[in-house]
C-alpha cells in the first residue's frame, strides 16, 4: 500500500524535527525506544537515575530529590510534570524552557511515567 509508505514518511520526518535535528528521529523509529527517553538520558538521568531513582549521591545532594515510582505519580500528572519541567523548582530542579521544546517535555513527562509502573 502506498499511501502507508507515505504516511509513515510524513511521521519519521516529523518526529525527526521534533528532536532538532541532530539526534535523527529515524533512530527512534527503528529501535522503538520511547520518544522521551533521549531528552531524559541527556538532561535528567545524572541526577534522576536510569529508571527515575536517583543514585546515592544525588540524594546526598539533593535530600529532596524524589523517585520517579508509583507513589509519586498517584499525586503528579503529566501536564503537573511538563509544569515543573516548565518553571522550574526550589533552587535545584532547574527550569528546562531553554533545553527542551514543549513536545519534548510531554514526552520527558510521558517516559518517566513508565518507570512508576512496576514490573510485576
Ligand atoms: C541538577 C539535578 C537535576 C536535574 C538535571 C533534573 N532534576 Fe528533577 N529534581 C531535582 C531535585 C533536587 C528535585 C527536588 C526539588 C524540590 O522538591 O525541591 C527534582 C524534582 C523533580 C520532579 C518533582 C517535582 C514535584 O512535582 O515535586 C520532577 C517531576 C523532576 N524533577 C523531573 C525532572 C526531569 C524530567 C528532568 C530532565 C528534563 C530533571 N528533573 C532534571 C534535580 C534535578
Amino acid at each position: 500500500m502506498r499511501t502507508h509508505a507515505v504516511i509513515a514518511a510524513i511521521a519519521v520526518v516529523g518526529i525527526g524535527c521534533a528532536y532538532g535535528g541532530h539526534f535523527a528521529g529515524a533512530a527512534w523509529a527503528a529501535n522503538q525506544d520511547p520518544p522521551g527517553k533521549i531528552p531524559y538520558e541527556e538532561n535528567c538521568r545524572k541526577c534522576h537515575g536510569v529508571r527515575g531513582v536517583p543514585p546515592k549521591t544525588m540524594k546526598v545532594k539533593f535530600p529532596k530529590i524524589v523517585t520517579f515510582d508509583e507513589e509519586f505519580f498517584a499525586k503528579r500528572s503529566k501536564d503537573s510534570v511538563v509544569t515543573v519541567l516548565t518553571k522550574g523548582k526550589n533552587e535545584d530542579m532547574k527550569s528546562f524552557k531553554s533545553k527542551l521544546t514543549h513536545e519534548q517535555m510531554e514526552a520527558v513527562a510521558a517516559y518517566i511515567r513508565l518507570f512508576g509502573q512496576k514490573e510485576k
